[in-house]
């Protein structure tokens, strides 16, 4: 795009046309029709623009062209036969920084006049930068030959019942689906027949048919960090959500994919720093419900492996707000992907059981006699700081002291770090190569596979310890 496209506020601002010819004459009727104050100088002027310094519609400044003409306008337009004298306007007005046009000049254009179709308050402006300005008034033609005549009603429509959509519709989705539906339907041809009241009938219909379209929770799944990893619904949804109340393991570049406008609530929660009870998430996922807000509740990972979705669907539901569950792949899942390691395999792993280290009172709890069994892969989610005391259970119930455990830190991101060790030491290499976390132990034989990823190669290496 060679221009940015941008309608000037002119009204009551004095604009300075330097020349008197038909020419200038258009572009002066142009400035009139947006309302500004203005001011020419020419030695000569066509008679409609002497009839309309006689009436005072405009104002001769003089004959000639004086740099301090320029001081107060909002934009100047020299629109003479003389290129020296156009090229000297365009230097002076760009040394002042007001906007400058030249006609038929882009190389001294500061700023581009467009062909425009005028259906007030529709305004449609073309510009081909300056190549060609027949091409753009073919354009405009062919634009003018199928946009109604009448549809700067629609425009009036519009701006009549948006205070009312913006009261009773809180969410931007719940607005943008009641004029859709709007601009889709019979009030369109009412209002370019001028059947005033009869569009508002249909509007006002239209408005109490969406507001009883109430708002939602989306619990959705962020996977383990790397972005490409999100569902194509999850991306979706980012991209029309409302809200977004996210928690730490969401990561910035998974935030970027959300709507621009989109508000961001944080919720975090870190190992024994919660940001917002549980509770208050909650009390603010049924608040934002029930202002008919459409909300994304962003959680690492998938929203029902260890993430507490299952207390928020239940709490949102006996609010009686919809709520969608759109997983997400879990750190076990994207951490096994990205290092290498199969979470079952046969012959090695009949079956992988999913733990936190974090149990309910803050200890792990877990069937220890069975998990120490062997044959099997066990996965310790926020397990880092129980970590000692998780092997030694494992330890103490029978499992061997060799068997494989990978540590791996900030899985499938850029700063991702993968350990391997014993099970009777993996602790201390824990606690030597400063691990901070997130991360997610896996134990079992399978985690001898342990590697760093291809797509990851640019991070640190893998730290192999015994
Ligand atoms: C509250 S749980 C959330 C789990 C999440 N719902 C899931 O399905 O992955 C947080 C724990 O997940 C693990 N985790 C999540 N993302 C991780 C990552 N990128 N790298 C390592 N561990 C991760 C860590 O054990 C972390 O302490």
């Amino acid at each position: 795009m060679r221009h940015l496209p941008a309608f000037l506020d002119i009204a009551g601002r004095p604009c300075l046309v330097i020349g008197g010819g038909d020419v200038a004459a258009r572009k002066i009727a142009l400035l009139e029709r947006a309302g500004g104050r203005v001011h020419v100088t020419s030695p000569k002027l066509v008679p409609s623009l002497s009839r309309d310094v006689a009436a005072g519609r405009i104002r001769h400044l003089s004959d000639n062209f004086s740099p301090d003409q320029l001081d107060g306008s909002a934009l100047v337009i020299a629109a003479t036969s003389d290129r020296v004298l156009n090229a000297h306007v365009s230097w002076e007005a760009q040394r002042r920084g007001i906007p400058v046009n030249v006609v038929d000049d882009p190389a001294l254009c500061t700023f581009q006049v467009p062909a425009i179709v005028d259906r007030a308050p529709v305004l449609i402006a073309i510009s081909t930068g300056g190549a060609s300005p027949v091409l753009a008034r073919w354009v405009r033609r062919r634009i003018e030959g199928f946009l109604p005549v009448a549809l700067g009603r629609l425009a009036e429509l519009a701006d009549r019942w948006r205070p009312a959509a913006k009261s009773h519709l809180a969410s931007v989705d719940a607005r943008k689906a009641f004029w859709e539906s709007v601009f889709d339907g019979p009030a369109v041809q009412l209002a370019l027949d001028g059947r005033n009241d009869d569009a508002d009938s249909v509007l006002r219909e239209t408005l109490d048919r969406s507001r009883s379209i109430p708002g939602a929770i989306h619990l959705v799944g962020a996977g383990p960090g790397d972005p490409e990893l999100l569902t194509l619904r999850a991306h979706r949804l980012l991209q029309s959500a409302d809200i977004i109340v996210h928690d730490r393991l969401v990561s910035p570049e998974i935030l970027d994919l959300a709507r621009r406008d989109a508000d961001r609530i944080y919720v975090g929660k870190a190992a024994g720093a919660h940001s917002m009870s549980q509770d208050d998430i909650n009390a603010l996922l049924i608040r934002l419900g029930r202002q008919g807000k459409q909300v994304v509740r962003l959680k690492g990972g998938d929203p029902f492996v260890f993430g507490r979705g299952g207390e928020e669907m239940l709490a949102v539901e006996a609010a009686g707000i919809p709520c969608h569950i759109v997983p997400g792949i879990t750190a076990a899942a994207g951490i096994g992907a990205a290092t290498g390691i199969p979470l079952t395999h046969r012959g090695t792993a009949q079956n992988v059981t999913f733990i936190t280290g974090h149990g309910k009172n803050g200890e792990p709890h877990a069937d220890w006699p069975t998990l120490a069994r062997g044959g099997q892969t066990i996965v310790v989610y926020m397990g880092l700081a129980a970590l000692p005391r998780i092997t030694r259970q494992l330890l103490d119930h029978g499992l061997a002291a060799d068997v494989p455990v990978a540590v791996i830190e900030k899985g499938t991101t850029p700063d991702q770090r993968v350990i391997v060790g014993a099970l009777d030491s993996i602790a201390d290499t824990v606690l030597r190569n400063d691990i901070a976390g997130p991360a997610l132990t896996i134990i079992g034989e399978v985690a001898a596979f342990a590697r760093q990823s291809e797509d990851l190669s640019q991070s640190p290496a893998l730290v192999a310890a015994g």
